[in-house]
């Protein structure tokens, strides 16, 4: 079975409308005309109407960092599925940890968001991984199945091929440090090995799961060699060209 990669980039609070602008002409000038990588950004809202200006005609998709569940009404500050596939939206990341850290995100309260994503016709990264004191107590696995179980309660299998998984150990996370290439393994075979049991073997072959937490252009290649990772969620490194088309390259060169 072959998955594309999928390498994105979350920028989360950073870049102007303007320099958002300039940073995804620089991206799409190096990788946004091939389509054998598949290449995402996601850029904070108030830069997702520039950006999407400037991605079209090119291969490289759109993606927010969140989406409330309701379609539209009297909820101040949030902004619906339909809104963002108006601006050809792709992806959005949900249950990012630093939204479960700051922002009070529960597994099961992310469960709605992936619902009335794909609902919405867009295809949900939702991010799952274990904090070092989980990691320490060899909880990981435990941590990572009740993720998935809780926040794919009543996932529909016909959606599954638009479901990606990305799996973040919250201690990798802006740190520099990265999972080792065979810790990273471990947790995606056993990710696979859950999804396969609420979705059936042939649908978890299909579904793709990230490694995100300090991926960068050196490090890259040896995590996305892993048989069961099938891409990267960048942050740090994809602010800026260079490190984040290295990384697309990493992939590119084992896809040669
Ligand atoms: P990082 O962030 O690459 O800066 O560690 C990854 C993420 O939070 O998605």
């Amino acid at each position: 079975m072959s998955r594309k990669y999928l390498i994105a980039g979350n920028w989360k609070m950073n870049k102007t409308a303007s320099e958002s602008g300039l940073l995804v002409q620089q991206i799409h000038s190096s990788v946004g005309s091939q389509s054998t990588v598949q290449v995402a950004v996601c850029p904070p809202f108030t830069s997702m109407g520039k950006v999407s200006e400037e991605l079209e005609g090119s291969q490289i998709a759109l993606g927010a960092q969140n989406v409330y569940h309701e379609a539209s009404g009297a909820y101040t500050g949030e902004v619906s599925a339909e809104m963002l596939r108006d601006l050809y939206v792709t992806y959005v990341i949900l249950g990012h940890s630093e939204r479960r850290q700051y922002f009070g995100e529960t597994s099961k309260s992310v469960n709605n968001k992936i619902l009335s994503t794909v609902a919405g016709n867009l295809k949900p990264i939702y991010c799952i991984g274990e904090t070092i004191e989980q990691r320490e107590r060899n909880e990981t696995l435990d941590v990572v199945r009740t993720q998935i179980r809780e926040g794919l309660e009543n996932f529909s299998d016909s959606e599954v091929e638009n479901l990606v998984i990305a799996y973040e150990p919250v201690w990798a996370i802006g740190t520099g440090k990265t999972a080792t290439d065979d810790m990273a393994q471990e947790v995606h075979s056993f990710i696979r090995k859950t999804l396969a049991e609420l979705f059936g073997e042939n649908a978890a072959e299909t579904i793709r799961i990230l490694y995100g937490g300090s991926m960068n252009a050196g490090n890259a290649s040896g995590l996305l060699s892993q048989p069961d990772v099938d891409g990267g969620l960048i942050g740090g490194a994809s602010l800026s060209q260079k490190s984040f088309c290295g990384i697309v390259q990493a992939a590119l060169d084992l896809e040669a």
